[in-house]
């Protein structure tokens, strides 16, 4: 499977992963041969990248159904917590957290290929609750990685998921607001911490740690967040990591106001605000465990010649296995791989979408 622009696709090209809406839907399903009028729907949904079958790469795995039948049912269950704006109830929540339970059982068992998945780049239109969905998957990776408990792994899960829950109560002209918002909009904005902290309060299937991460996510390490300007060990740990995969997950998606930032540059910028946004704990582990260029990429090589990401190498998250199919003069040959953790003198340069 190759992970390619919808701009990219042209009429013809077979789905190799199935696409679910933001309600859970099965949109279409893997095999189906895309159409421009598909296409066209894609594009009209937001998705932006989807993986095709090509012959180049018959022998690259592609999604885990189980695990996209996790996210489906986890999708649907935070659909009904989200609609409940006024009243979180515990009840509203069971579900939810059954899912979280099976997300953290897939997460603990499947420890070697599971960060393959996490870089997978948007295919959902981009409501409040997947984007919590996809944080809640990152943190619960980065928690796998510190060998958190099955309970402490739960509730890192549960309070990532409701981490953005207060923005139910944003006006949407202020959410959905295309351009820049105006320092009264951005403080009404900065509410939702606490707004959020109020709605989950007086919940009793998630305790203190779940909850610290709603009221602290937009803490900053260096004390310039909000909303009370708490400092390194001050903020909740279980808040410093969600902060890490709230703001990850934010960059490579699209919103109203920009286009999603490529995967290696939304790397770069967590790994640059170490110490500034972010505990740099965290930062080291999301360094050593991540992959920056998720499988079946095209990328460009240093040498000139074009290729495909077709495997990772874990502590060397922008030095993965790459297939060339391109030479220097853009012209098609037979295939071969190299691992760029051997090939030192060769890198990747850019992403091609
Ligand atoms: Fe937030």
């Amino acid at each position: 499977m190759k992970l390619t622009s919808i701009f990219s696709v042209s009429p013809g090209d077979v789905l190799s992963q199935t696409i679910i809406d933001a309600k859970g839907n099965i949109l279409l399903r893997e095999g189906v041969v895309l159409t421009q009028k598909y296409i066209n729907k894609l594009i009209d949904l937001g998705i932006l990248y989807v993986y095709i079958k090509d012959k180049n790469l018959s022998d690259i795995p592609g999604q885990d159904l189980h695990f996209l039948e996790i996210k489906t049912q986890a999708v649907k269950a935070l659909n009904k917590v989200y609609s409940r704006v006024h009243n979180v109830s515990n009840g509203d929540f069971k579900e939810t957290l059954k899912t979280i339970n099976e997300l953290v059982e897939y997460l603990i068992d499947n420890k070697e290929v599971n960060f393959m998945y996490l870089t997978e780049l948007k295919t959902y239109d981009n409501y409040t609750f997947v984007h919590s969905l996809n944080s809640c998957v990152v943190s619960l990776f980065l928690g796998v990685q510190m060998a958190y408990s099955k309970a402490m792994l739960i509730d890192l899960g549960a309070g990532t998921l409701l981490h953005d829950i207060g923005k139910m109560k944003i006006p949407q002209s202020i959410l959905n607001k295309n351009g820049k918002l105006t320092e009264e909009e951005y403080d009404v904005m900065k509410t939702h911490p606490e707004i959020g902290y109020e709605m989950i309060k007086s919940m009793n299937s998630i305790n203190e740690r779940g909850k610290s991460i709603v009221l602290e996510h937009h803490e900053r390490y260096d004390g310039k967040g909000y909303p009370y300007g708490l400092k390194g060990n001050e903020i909740s740990k279980y808040a410093r990591i969600a902060c890490v995969s709230d703001v990850y997950d934010a960059l490579i998606s699209d919103r109203i106001y920009r286009r999603a930032f490529p995967p290696n540059e939304a790397y770069e910028f967590i790994l640059a605000s170490s110490g500034t946004f972010f505990d740099p704990e965290i930062v080291d582990l999301f360094r050593n465990h991540f992959c920056v260029y998720p499988l079946g990429i095209e990328v460009k090589l240093s040498n000139g010649c074009h290729a495909y990401v077709i495997g990772q190498n874990k502590g060397f998250p922008d030095r993965p296995r790459v297939r060339i199919f391109k030479n220097e003069e853009g012209k098609e040959i037979e295939p071969y791989d190299i691992n760029l953790v051997e090939k030192i003198n060769v890198c990747i340069e850019n992403i091609i979408f």
